[in-house]
């Protein structure tokens, strides 16, 4: 696993200092030095490929770990494919530091394996049954802020929330024939991932921003989940407050009208509670959700960065007759990850919203 582990990683463009490197000793060895070229460096085999400036980082790396390894010489050496890729990679002139930070691009995420003992519809014995489960997103990993969204990269939150949904059981049963919506759904991460992997009847990701929709459905076409092409996943425009399908790809639908496609059975959102002043319109939402949309629950992923934004958001929702119960779900530590990878240094908490 430990080879998988850092392909894997290096997908999802990790910090270098995050990755785990395999042992130097087993870098010596030209077939794995080979498959590393072949997974991570070749040009004509690796798509999508990290920014340039995040390759050289790694390769860099790379290459000092095999020849601090080199006992002899005369045996051990780096191949030439890795040696050429080095050459290349320092040969791209150096791009702006805030144009490569504002750039988007493709990230593969690999789904964890599940996790020994945790029951999963997903847990199998053989590696071969073991196919790697990898969704495309299209983002900048290091962008916070960018035109007034956050949305641009894929947050803590949401791959906590993906590990839940595709590594246990009850995370699975959420999506698998149901009519499902998420809000604010940023890169799409989550509602993609559910698309191509956990059956859902139809899956509608939203955001107020319109480039993050265009990308959304830029990428259900790479994910090849796109419902125009007969996929499950839609991507649609949603203002909070405003009636989903103002601009979206949901109808309108007031309490006087029975629009199926209005009608949902569960809703998802992921680190959505980052502001105060945002409560009461996320609480009225999901309100909302309930009486006119009639989801039967809604379930949250959220980073407790301040206790108190999310107690408030918590009593904002006992005081709109809405009951939230934790789901007793920890991602396991970024050192036995072995997939969707994330911090858990800041806790992270799902809860079930009913009404
Ligand atoms: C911190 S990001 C989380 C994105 C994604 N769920 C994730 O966890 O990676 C918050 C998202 O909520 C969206 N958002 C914030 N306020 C909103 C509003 N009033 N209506 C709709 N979307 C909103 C932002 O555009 C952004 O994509």
């Amino acid at each position: 696993m430990t080879l998988e582990r850092f392909c894997r990683q290096y997908g999802e463009q990790l910090d270098p200092p995050n990755l785990s490197f395999p042992p130097s000793t087993s870098l010596l060895s030209p077939s794995i030095q080979s498959t590393l070229y072949n997974r991570l460096f070749n040009d004509t085999t690796v798509w999508p490929q990290p920014p340039i400036p995040y390759q050289t980082r790694v390769l860099k790396t790379l290459i000092a770990r095999i020849e601090e390894a080199i006992a002899d010489p005369e045996e051990d050496e780096i191949t030439d494919a890795l040696l050429e890729k080095w050459t290349s990679l320092l040969s791209h002139p150096k791009p702006d530091p805030l144009k490569q930070a504002q750039q988007l691009t493709y990230i593969s995420y690999t789904a964890p394996t599940p996790f020994p003992g945790a029951s999963s519809p997903f847990s199998s014995s053989s590696q071969e049954e073991d196919k790697a489960r990898t969704i495309l997103t299209s983002e900048s990993r290091g962008l916070i802020l960018a035109s007034g969204t956050t949305g641009f990269r894929t947050w803590e939150a949401a791959l906590h929330l993906g590990t839940y949904l595709s590594t246990t059981a009850a995370g699975s049963a959420l999506i698998t024939g149901n009519r499902v919506i998420e809000l604010g759904a940023g890169t799409g991460f989550v509602s993609l991932f559910c698309a191509k992997y956990l059956g859902p009847r139809r899956i509608v990701a939203t955001d107020r921003e319109p480039a993050l929709v265009d990308c959304m459905v830029d990428c259900a076409a790479r994910n090849e989940v796109d419902a125009t092409k007969g996929g499950m996943f839609e991507a649609g425009i949603w203002e909070w407050g405003m009636p989903v399908g103002v601009s979206s790809s949901v109808p309108a639908m007031d309490n006087q009208t029975n629009n199926e496609e209005a009608v949902f059975d569960v809703a998802l959102g992921a680190d959505l509670i980052y502001d105060t002043d945002l409560i009461p319109l996320l609480v009225s939402t999901i309100d909302a959700l309930f009486t006119t949309h009639k989801i039967k629950q809604f379930v949250i992923s959220a980073t407790l960065r301040n206790e108190d934004t999310f107690q408030a958001f918590l009593n904002a929702c006992e005081q709109n007759g809405l009951k939230t119960d934790r789901i007793p779900f920890e991602s396991p530590a970024p050192e036995h990850q072995t997939g969707f990878f994330h911090s858990t240094s800041i806790p992270i908490s799902i809860y079930q919203i009913t009404k």
